[in-house]
C-alpha cells in the first residue's frame, strides 16, 4: 500500500512511518519539515493550513525533486527515492517529468496526525476539514490520531472523557476538547470515510510489543495495572492494523496489552 503519513516528524507519526515501512508499505510523510532517508519514504513539505497544498500533496501533483517512479512490467507502480532525483530503471510513466513525482494514483490511506503546542482548537478543526475534502475528493480512507477526551467514560457513557478529571486535569482539557471538535468535524463531513482513533489516556515513547487491545467509543484500561495507557510505538501498531484491515466502526481506541 501507500500511505500518506501527515504530521511525519511528530512522535506518532515518525513511529507509524517506521511500522508501516517495516511492513512493506509505501509512505508519503509530510510536514512543514519532513525529513528524508528512508528510500520506501517519500519526504513532501506541505503546511496543512493551506488546503491547495494538501490537496497536491495527496494527489501527487507537487514535485519533490527527490522522487523516482518505476512502472513495472505487470503495470504496478514502485517508488524509489534517489539522493539526486535521477530516475530509477524502468519505464517512467506516462506523463511524468522527471525529476518530480506525479504518481498516477492517490495514496490508498491518509494518517492525519497533526498537533499544535498549545492546543489550537481552530487549526486542528480547520486541518482535518482540509485533509477530509482532499481525500474525499480522491476517495481515499483518512485515519484521523485525535484525543482520548473525544471518548466515553468507562462505566460512565455520558460523561465524555473530555470533562472526567479522573483522566483529564484541568490543564489539559482545552487539549482534550479540541480533539473532540476534531471528532465532530469527522461527524459533520459529508463525503469523506474516516475512522478516528483516540489514543487512552497516556500515550508516550516506549516499547513495540506488537500487543494491544481495540475498542470503539470508550476509554479503555490496561487489565493489569487499570492504567490507560499505551506506548507510542504499538499506537502506531494499531494504526497500521486498521489501515491494513478497515474495521466498521468509525470511533476506536486501543489499550496497552500485558503479555499474561
Ligand atoms: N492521550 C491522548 O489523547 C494523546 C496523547 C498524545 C498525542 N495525541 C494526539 O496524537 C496526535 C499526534 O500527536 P503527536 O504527539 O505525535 O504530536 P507532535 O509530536 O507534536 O507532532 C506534531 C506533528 O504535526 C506536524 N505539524 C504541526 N503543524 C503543522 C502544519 N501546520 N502543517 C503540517 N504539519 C504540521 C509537525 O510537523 P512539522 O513541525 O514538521 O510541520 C509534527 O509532525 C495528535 O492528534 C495528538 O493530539 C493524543
Amino acid at each position: 500500500m501507500t500511505i500518506a503519513v501527515l504530521g511525519a516528524t511528530g512522535m506518532v507519526g515518525s513511529r507509524v512511518i517506521a511500522e508501516a515501512v517495516a511492513r512493506g508499505h509505501r509512505v508519503l510523510a509530510l510536514s512543514r519539515k519532513p525529513g528524508d532517508g528512508d528510500p520506501n519514504v517519500t519526504p513532501v513539505a506541505v503546511d496543512v493550513g493551506d488546503p491547495e497544498a494538501v490537496r497536491e500533496a495527496l494527489a501527487g501533483t507537487i514535485a519533490t525533486g527527490t522522487v523516482a517512479r518505476e512502472v513495472t512490467a505487470t503495470g504496478t507502480v514502485a517508488t524509489g527515492a534517489t539522493a539526486t532525483g535521477a530516475t530509477a530503471p524502468g519505464t517512467t510513466a506516462p506523463g511524468i517529468t522527471a525529476p518530480g513525482i506525479t504518481p498516477p494514483h492517490p495514496p490508498d490511506a491518509v494518517i492525519l496526525s497533526v498537533r499544535t503546542l498549545p492546543a489550537d482548537r481552530e487549526f486542528l478543526v480547520g486541518a482535518t476539514r482540509t485533509v477530509l475534502d482532499a481525500a474525499a475528493r480522491l476517495g481515499t480512507r483518512v485515519l484521523v490520531v485525535g484525543g482520548a477526551g473525544a471518548l466515553r467514560s468507562p462505566g460512565d457513557p455520558d460523561l465524555p472523557v473530555a470533562d472526567n478529571r479522573a483522566y483529564v486535569p484541568d490543564e489539559y482539557r482545552a487539549v482534550a476538547l479540541a480533539g473532540t471538535a476534531q471528532l465532530r468535524t469527522c461527524e459533520a463531513h459529508a463525503d469523506a470515510d474516516w475512522v478516528y482513533l483516540s489514543p487512552p489516556a497516556e500515550l508516550e515513547p516506549g516499547e513495540r510489543t506488537g500487543r494491544y487491545r481495540r475498542g470503539t467509543d470508550t476509554l479503555l484500561t490496561a487489565s493489569d495495572d487499570g492504567r490507560s495507557w499505551i506506548s507510542a510505538e504499538d499506537l502506531a501498531v494499531a494504526v497500521v492494523d486498521e489501515v491494513e484491515n478497515p474495521g466498521t466502526e468509525r470511533h476506536i481506541t486501543v489499550v496497552h496489552r500485558p503479555s499474561t
